[in-house]
């Protein structure tokens, strides 16, 4: 098992599959990528994942841009299953009407499919013109298909739709989904900045609120975030200017231009693995890149930055270790 300089064990394997999207949502962070265009092959993604589960990986998550536009998506999930524990995926929804069935079959095992509001002309304005019937078809076959849990991403945006959270939770507990809801995230060169700033909406109310109305509070042992049960399941994501996030992270990417990637939030810091593959590099080769990638993880948000602390208003959750800043 990889653990970094920081006690962070390496247990989640995030792998884009491209950076194309059929939507083209405002404040995408692409997953810290560029445009840039995916070539690898099934077999390479394959090799580098079997190799992160013998580093340890217990998980997989598959994500983008939008990965099922990638036209292998169904043989990736299903050569990536063995090796680990549990395939999930990241999606926009807007495919998985036709391919919740099949990646199912493949081994996928749960999904996170991303929608914001389910009105549809402000999930229209949102998304650069999406059509949000689709992504709610998508999300009913993506139950139907039995992946578990379905979750649904909403971003929650100052001012787009930050009164539309009740309507939300009343759609995914009509159709049986749990609701992570996400605060805006960005780097610390744009934090400070007008457009993050405007459109930022803090989830500290809201999960107060949550707190105080759920029948069940559980914390999740991957990330030791909360998760209430009121009594659907509903969890709140606070990644900006925090600590707890990033000390909780176990993460390492792969971008969909074939660099492991210690930190969704830097592009300076990338260790390519499909050039060293594609010369001819044997897995053990392949393996001191992990353990070179992981050396180089450490948290983006070691503290707080200025004002968050005060506004992070829900006590830390137990069992989580401090940062050990070095
Ligand atoms: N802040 C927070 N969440 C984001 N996502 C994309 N960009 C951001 C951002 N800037 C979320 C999307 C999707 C997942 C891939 O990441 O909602 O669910
Ligand atoms: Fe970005 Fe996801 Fe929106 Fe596509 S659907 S633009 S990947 S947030």
């Amino acid at each position: 098992m990889l653990v970094d300089r920081f006690e962070r064990p390496f247990s989640d394997l995030r792998v884009s599959l491209n950076e194309a999207c059929n939507l083209s949502c405002s404040y995408c962070h692409l997953e810290g990528g560029a445009m840039t265009k995916g070539d690898l092959t099934a077999e390479e993604f394959e090799r580098i994942g079997r190799l992160a589960a013998r580093c340890g990986a217990k998980y997989v998550k598959i994500t983008g841009g939008e990965p099922t536009l990638h036209p292998e998506v169904v043989d990736i999930v299903r050569r990536l299953a063995p090796h680990f524990e549990a395939v999930s995926m990241t999606t926009n929804g807007t495919t998985l009407r036709r391919l919740a069935g099949l990646l199912r079959e493949a081994g996928l095992a749960r999904v996170n499919v991303s929608l914001d509001t389910v009105d549809a002309a402000a999930f229209r304005a949102l998304t650069g013109g999406g059509e949000v019937d689709k992504v709610r078809d998508g999300i009913g076959a993506a139950i139907e298909a039995g992946l578990h849990p379905v979750k649904v991403n909403m971003v929650v945006l100052k001012g787009v739709n930050d009164d539309r959270i009740t309507e939300m939770e009343g759609f995914c507990a009509e159709v049986g989904a749990a609701l992570q809801l996400i605060e805006l995230h960005t780097d610390r060169g744009n934090a400070f900045g007008v457009p993050f700033r405007g459109s930022f909406h803090s989830l500290a109310d809201t999960e107060r609120a949550l707190a105080e109305r759920a029948e069940r509070v559980e914390i999740a042992p991957q990330h030791h975030r909360r998760r209430y049960f009121v009594p659907h399941q509903v969890e709140v994501v606070r990644p900006f200017g925090n600590s707890d996030f990033c000390s909780a992270c176990h993460r390492i990417r792969l971008t969909a231009d074939g660099k492991l990637k210690p930190c969704l939030m830097r592009t300076d810091n990338h260790v390519d693995i499909i050039g060293p593959m594609r010369n001819g590099a044997t897995d053990e080769e392949l393996l001191e890149l992990f353990v070179q990638v992981n050396d180089l993880r450490e948290p983006y948000w070691p503290d707080p930055v200025e004002g968050e602390a005060a506004r992070r208003a829900v006590d830390r959750p137990e069992g989580l270790p401090r940062l050990r800043v070095l």
